[in-house]
């Protein structure tokens, strides 16, 4: 039986280099520009055409969330919360999210990693269609030792991804965005530790790339995948969708606009939703959808 792609969002961390912005409220609910940060992984997972959801985040922050999001239903989706005690690595979302994936295969991405791109969809699509194995996203980056990184064999093969290198291999950044087949949970469970105390993605990825099973797929110069993990770079990127959305009068990450474009909401339900915010631009964008 195929069972269809569920996704993952991991919202959890602590958010400390933002300080004193998120000692009080998570980092994944911060605006960027008009809406939560939340919204636009939120809005990959949909344009992959993934209604099923798992929000991972922390303990202290989970009603908080689920104030903002409720269920999904409004949208569409199936929201299911899981809880992460303490932020022991990106891996251990496949640990927690195993009994909602039931065998299914997985998008994960990061609470806090933003993409834009016309072709986006596109790529998003191919990856979702790949059966077995995984596929994740190198990124050229001025900054590759704050990242997963990509070290290319002289053929240009990937040989491994290497968790923020003090001396990066390439430049190529693994984005936070995994396509992982229904072997992820299982293989999860054999990551173990690594030296700063955290069960690292690249561990897993490395398990999927040794059995020739990863795809790195190049995300080009195309595309926008935005940083919000400086105070500086926070407002970057809620700049850059201000300049985007106002130019061109179209949203970027917005989830009733896709949810209606899919058909996952009928009219009366968009109304309803533009309705709770017609006083603001983002209220009348989704309202001026009805007359398109
Ligand atoms: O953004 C892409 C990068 O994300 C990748 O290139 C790296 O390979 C990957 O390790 C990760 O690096 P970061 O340094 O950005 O990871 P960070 O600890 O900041 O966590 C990323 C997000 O995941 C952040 O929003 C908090 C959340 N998180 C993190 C950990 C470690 C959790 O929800 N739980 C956790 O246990």
């Amino acid at each position: 039986m195929n069972v269809a792609r569920k996704g993952i969002i991991l919202a959890g961390g602590s958010g400390t280099r933002l300080y004193p912005i998120t000692q009080g409220i998570s980092k994944q609910l911060l605006p960027i520009f008009d809406k939560p940060m939340i919204y636009y992984p939120i809005s990959v997972l949909m344009l992959t055409g993934i209604r099923e959801i798992a929000i991972i985040t922390t303990p202290d922050d989970a009603d908080q969330f689920r104030r903002s999001l409720g269920d999904g239903s409004h949208w569409g989706l199936s929201f299911t919360w899981i809880v992460q005690e303490r932020p022991e690595g990106l891996a251990q979302a496949y640990l927690l999210a195993e009994d909602f994936l039931d065998g299914a295969a997985s998008t994960m991405v990061l609470g806090d990693n933003i993409f834009f791109g016309h072709d986006l969809p596109i790529v998003l699509g191919n990856a979702a269609a790949k059966g077995q194995g995984g596929t994740v996203f190198g990124y050229r980056v001025v900054d590759p030792e704050r990242y997963g990184v990509v070290d290319f064999d002289s053929d240009g093969r990937v040989k491994s991804i290497i968790e923020k290198p003090k001396v990066p291999p390439s430049k190529y950044a693994v984005t936070g965005l995994y396509f992982l087949d229904e072997t992820a949970s299982e293989r999860a469970k054999s990551v173990t530790k690594s030296a700063r105390g955290e069960l690292e993605i690249v561990t897993l990825l490395n398990m999927y790339l040794a059995d020739g099973q990863l795809d790195v797929a190049p995300m080009g110069r195309g595309f926008a995948w935005l940083d919000t993990g400086t105070h500086g770079s926070l407002l970057d990127a809620g700049n850059f969708v201000r300049t985007l959305s106002e130019r061109q009068g179209q949203q970027v990450g917005c989830p009733e606009e896709i949810a209606f474009s899919k058909g996952w909401i009928d009219r009366d339900a968009l109304r309803a939703l533009g309705e709770k915010f017609a006083k603001n631009s983002y209220g009348q964008y989704i309202l001026g959808l009805l007359k398109d």
